[in-house]
């Protein structure tokens, strides 16, 4: 069985996990988009209250079984491996697109370093988003094929205080930016009117489990690697202000250049993509911040693409006894059939569905619908059907922190996220 070889190369994986697209370019388009510093007030209540106590569970049912995400759940029942099956599908299918866009932050650091400055419009019109797209496949699936010791440590011990160090560079130069005070402004001045919709609110218990990599058995299996005596609380606590950290940074610095140069606080793709590279183009030194700005998007996608992909090499190697070479080799294929339409849609063949582009259409379906549903399996699963004495056994709490701990997942968290369900299917 693999171990990791400290706690603390487990906190930087979990960080890898939890640090990735999702901070960097999503977070501070939401919070624009949903009331500013207002919006901080959901996020932090669907931090604190939902997703950091299911973030205690995870870990504890990992370490307590020391098995994948399916044997989890067939030990939690054993109809339920079933139900293991399909949270690994819908990990798949968000880790599918998830490389896509995983390819272009590769690509805008290719051109960087190469000082091409390609237009976002020129690239989706071409066929490299697949070719970086088969890159990217590629090398999350032999990063997991070297193991937990040989691939995910060495790769997360590198990548992720490089990650930090990039984002602190770049958050004190933006602080020095003369667009520094008005694209603070944007980012945190509250609306607090904004707080009586209910959309602001789904969007923040969303993008809090979809941040911190929590509801889809990720922390199920890096939990199972981890060592007896290693204090799981105060790791959950870590690995969430470091989450917290990455996201407020990459906002502090994606607001000030935007306003600094001019550029339209625009949704998506396009800020990372087109936005930003046309304020490095207006920048001294542009090429260095450019490159070291796509080198950190590239680690942090990497970095959580392949806790993606550990979740289903370890389910699979598990419940079907191959080798790790050969789980991996298996979902490389599959990834590259799975991803294809996504990568398609962002190309000269500009693939769509009824209108709309594949790649979007998989991150309403799979990335918000799929991610709570995952979530409120995971919840009801390991809370409903385990007994009580497996948090209190892995996590050693106070009574009281126990219980809180024990009845927001129990009830509060399948409430909310079924009622989430429930309101974006509709
Ligand atoms: N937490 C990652 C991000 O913020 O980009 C995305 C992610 C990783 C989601 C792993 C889900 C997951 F299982």
């Amino acid at each position: 069985m693999e171990r990791w070889s400290s706690r603390l190369v487990f906190i930087l994986a979990a960080i890898g996990s939890a640090v990735g697209i999702g901070n960097i370019w999503r977070f501070p388009m939401i919070v624009g988009q949903n009331g500013g510093g207002a919006y901080l007030i959901p996020y932090f209540l669907a931090v604190v209250c939902l997703a950091v106590p299911l973030m205690i569970l995870e870990m504890a049912v990992g370490r307590h079984w020391r098995s994948n995400l399916v044997a989890s759940f067939g030990l939690a029942g054993r109809k339920l491996e079933a139900v293991g099956w399909l949270v690994c599908l819908i990990v798949l299918l968000i880790l599918s697109y998830y490389l896509v866009i995983t390819g272009w932050t590769l690509a805008y650091l290719v051109f960087s370093l190469l000082g091409s400055g390609v237009s976002f419009s020129a690239f989706s019109s071409s066929l490299q988003p697949v070719i970086f797209f088969m890159i990217s496949v590629l090398v999350t699936g032999v990063i997991a094929s070297l193991g937990v010791n040989m691939g995910i440590e060495r790769i997360v011990s590198f990548m992720i205080p490089f990650v930090f160090l990039i984002l602190l560079a770049l958050t004190l130069f933006s602080i020095s930016l003369p667009g520094f005070r008005p694209g603070m402004d944007f980012f945190l001045r509250p609306d607090y009117s904004m707080l009586s919709r209910p959309e602001v609110w789904i969007a923040a218990i969303g993008q809090a489990f979809f941040s911190l990599s929590v509801g889809m058995g990720v922390l199920i299996t890096y939990g199972s690697y981890l060592k007896t005596d290693a204090d799981i609380p105060q790791s959950a606590l870590i690995i969430t202000f470091f989450d917290l950290l990455a996201s407020m940074l990459a906002g502090m610095v994606v607001f000030s250049l935007v306003f600094t140069f001019g550029l339209e606080p625009a949704a998506g793709a396009e800020l990372a993509f087109s936005t930003l590279p046309r304020a490095f183009g207006l920048m001294p030194y542009g090429r260095v911040f450019s490159v070291l700005f796509f080198a950190l998007l590239f680690s942090a996608a990497l970095t959580s693409a392949i806790s993606m992909m550990e979740v289903n090499v370890a389910a699979i190697m598990g419940q079907s006894g191959v080798s790790r070479k050969r789980a991996s080799l298996f979902l490389v294929i599959l990834l590259a059939g799975i991803g294809a339409p996504s990568a398609l849609s962002y190309s000269s063949l500009d693939l769509r569905f009824y209108g709309s582009r594949i790649l979007d259409l998989m991150d309403v379906s799979v990335g918000t619908v799929g991610l709570s549903f995952s979530a409120l399996l995971v919840a009801i699963a390991f809370r409903w059907f385990i007994s009580d004495d497996v948090l209190a056994r892995e996590t050693h709490l106070s009574r009281r922190q126990l219980s809180a701990v024990s009845n927001l997942t129990k009830y509060a968290i399948p409430i909310a996220l079924l009622m989430i369900t429930v309101a974006m299917i509709m």
